[in-house]
């Protein structure tokens, strides 16, 4: 926008000014050269220069039919992700005692969030208001009600007996669903009982044999199956959470090595390495380090995408909210204890605890870049919290979590605050819409190429919905909720032509 003096604005640039940002659309691309502009602050952190790259943002339009393979098809998430898509695409009300419902996407950023793409001012009386579009108006993607949907399951009770097992949605919804719920039976999984809770051994009567390299070729044929119906494949993780190996697998020859003699890796290390050879995009919706630098650079290596770690769902999420707020606003949170109950089968698997330490690790470091923001607050020395995490499996409570958090904070002149919160929530509906939005953001992101680059081995634009995002970046990973919002939408926004606002508001002012 063109500021003349007044309060008006021209939408145009005049003649040497400098568009920074041009678009153009072909039948299958859009393509836009964008002024990206930040600061470079000196060693010493006294000198800011301002930098401006151009860059070459090109997004494919065609969005293909997308086949959603997920490892743990009939676990709560699971049932939960293709029950509720498949009651939207039906759109099949159901009634309950609090009357009748319909379903809806709620809690999906692609399907039910906002974002402000610009201004408009009212020829008549000169006033400006913001302007919002839906996230998915803003590029060609996916819809969920398209998706095909299949995957594996060690436990291999078909959709409806799991949709019941799991207890989450009513069952006169379920029954209207039976015939086509039913259909939908797992395939047999690859399995490394080591890896998981000794607890879950009752679960188990749907498992492949053979060598590693055996399970991988299976599991390859079987996504190579699910090609031959759509255009586009994404494994998505949301089995249980596993042990994490250790030492790390550091190079390619040594995964190699390791699948050819049998050396018995987790699960999903093999169901990454299947994704990854049939250059498919793999999500890990867990906390284990699946993504081992062996396995990033086997996936550069083949071309292939991978994002994770941990859905970042409910207490997570508002941490990261509360360490935008108080952090953000000068005040020094000095403890955050959290507490959470759940009785549902991930809250048993986690009663193991080498399964305990994944989550906890995953959880524990998200406040780690706002604390890293403020050396006011946190002087080296005293840049670390009191931060515990506790999780107890309460079976009576089934899939509806409870999650208590305590943060005590330092105030003015050694004040203390503390707020508490307590939240009640089914777990597997605040994760399945997250899960479509890795789904379809995952697969819009693998359509975009950042001067003539993928935006792999990593896609660190989907930490939104990660406790632990993994990057291409490792030593820059950015938990806050506001700027990772921020950052996926503004990516969003330039691939798109519309320029993300710098926030000053200087035209409307002056
Ligand atoms: P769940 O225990 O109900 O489902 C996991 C499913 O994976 C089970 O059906 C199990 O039989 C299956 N499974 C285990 N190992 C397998 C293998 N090797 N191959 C194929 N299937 C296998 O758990 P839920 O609640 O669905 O959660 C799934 C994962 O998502 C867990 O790791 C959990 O920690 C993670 N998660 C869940 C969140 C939520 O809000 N629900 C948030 C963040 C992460």
């Amino acid at each position: 926008l063109g500021g003349n003096g007044s309060n008006a604005v021209t939408p145009r640039f005049q003649p040497g000014q400098i568009a920074p940002l041009q678009r153009s659309e072909t039948a299958s691309e859009i393509q836009v050269v964008y002024q990206h502009r930040f600061t470079l602050v000196d060693d010493a952190e006294t000198s800011y220069q301002p930098v401006c790259q151009e860059k070459r943002v090109v997004t494919q339009k065609l969005v293909p039919k997308v086949g959603v393979m997920l490892v743990g098809l009939t676990g709560n998430n699971g049932s939960t992700f293709v029950a509720g898509i498949l009651a939207n695409k039906h759109k099949v009300s159901w009634e309950t005692r609090t009357g009748t419902k319909s379903p809806n996407f709620f809690g999906s950023f692609s399907q039910s969030a906002t974002a402000r793409v610009g201004f408009k001012r009212d020829e008549k009386t000169g006033a400006f208001s913001d302007v919002h579009k839906p996230i998915s108006e803003i590029l060609p993607m996916a819809r969920p009600v398209d998706f095909v949907m299949g995957g594996w399951d060690m436990s291999g009770v078909n959709m409806y007996q799991a949709c019941k097992r799991a207890q989450v949605l009513e069952p006169t919804l379920l029954d209207q669903l039976k015939p086509e719920l039913e259909r939908i039976i797992p395939l047999p999984a690859a399995l490394n009982p080591d890896f998981i809770a000794g607890n879950q051994t009752d679960r188990v009567d749907n498992v492949l044999s053979g060598t590693d390299r055996e399970l991988i070729e299976q599991l390859r044929s079987d996504i190579r199956a699910m090609k031959t119906l759509v255009d586009k494949v994404v494994v998505l993780w949301t089995a249980n959470t596993e042990k994490c190996l250790k030492p790390e697998i550091e190079t390619v020859e040594d995964l190699q090595e390791r699948i050819r003699e049998g050396k018995a890796l987790p699960a999903s290390v093999l169901y990454c390495v299947a994704a990854i050879e049939e250059q498919v995009l793999f999500i890990n919706g867990s906390p284990q380090n699946t993504f081992h630098p062996a396995v990033i650079e086997y996936a550069r290596q083949h071309g292939s995408l991978l994002a994770g770690s941990d859905f970042k769902s409910g207490q997570t999420r508002f941490k990261t909210v509360m360490g935008d707020f108080l952090i953000g606003s000068g005040i020094r949170i000095s403890a955050c204890a959290s507490y959470n109950h759940l009785g549902n089968n991930d809250g048993r698997n986690l009663q193991d605890p080498m399964c305990f330490d994944s989550k906890k690790n995953s959880k524990s470091g998200v406040l780690n870049d706002a604390i890293r923001s403020n050396a006011i607050l946190y002087p080296e020395g005293k840049d670390h919290i009191d931060h515990e995490v506790v999780i107890k499996y309460v079976p009576a409570v089934g899939d509806s979590k409870r999650a208590l958090d305590e943060y005590t904070s330092d105030i003015f002149m050694n004040g203390r605050n503390t707020i508490s919160s307590y939240n009640v929530c089914e777990d597997s509906l605040l994760a399945a819409p997250i899960m479509i939005d890795l789904v379809v953001l995952g697969e819009l992101l693998s359509r975009i190429k950042v001067d003539g680059n993928s935006l792999g081995p990593l896609l660190s634009y989907l930490s939104f919905f990660l406790k632990a995002p993994d990057t291409n970046q490792p030593n820059y990973v950015v938990n806050s909720f506001t700027r990772q919002r921020q950052i996926l939408t503004s990516l969003l926004m330039v691939a798109a032509g519309i320029i993300p606002d710098d926030g000053t508001l200087l035209f409307a002012h002056f």
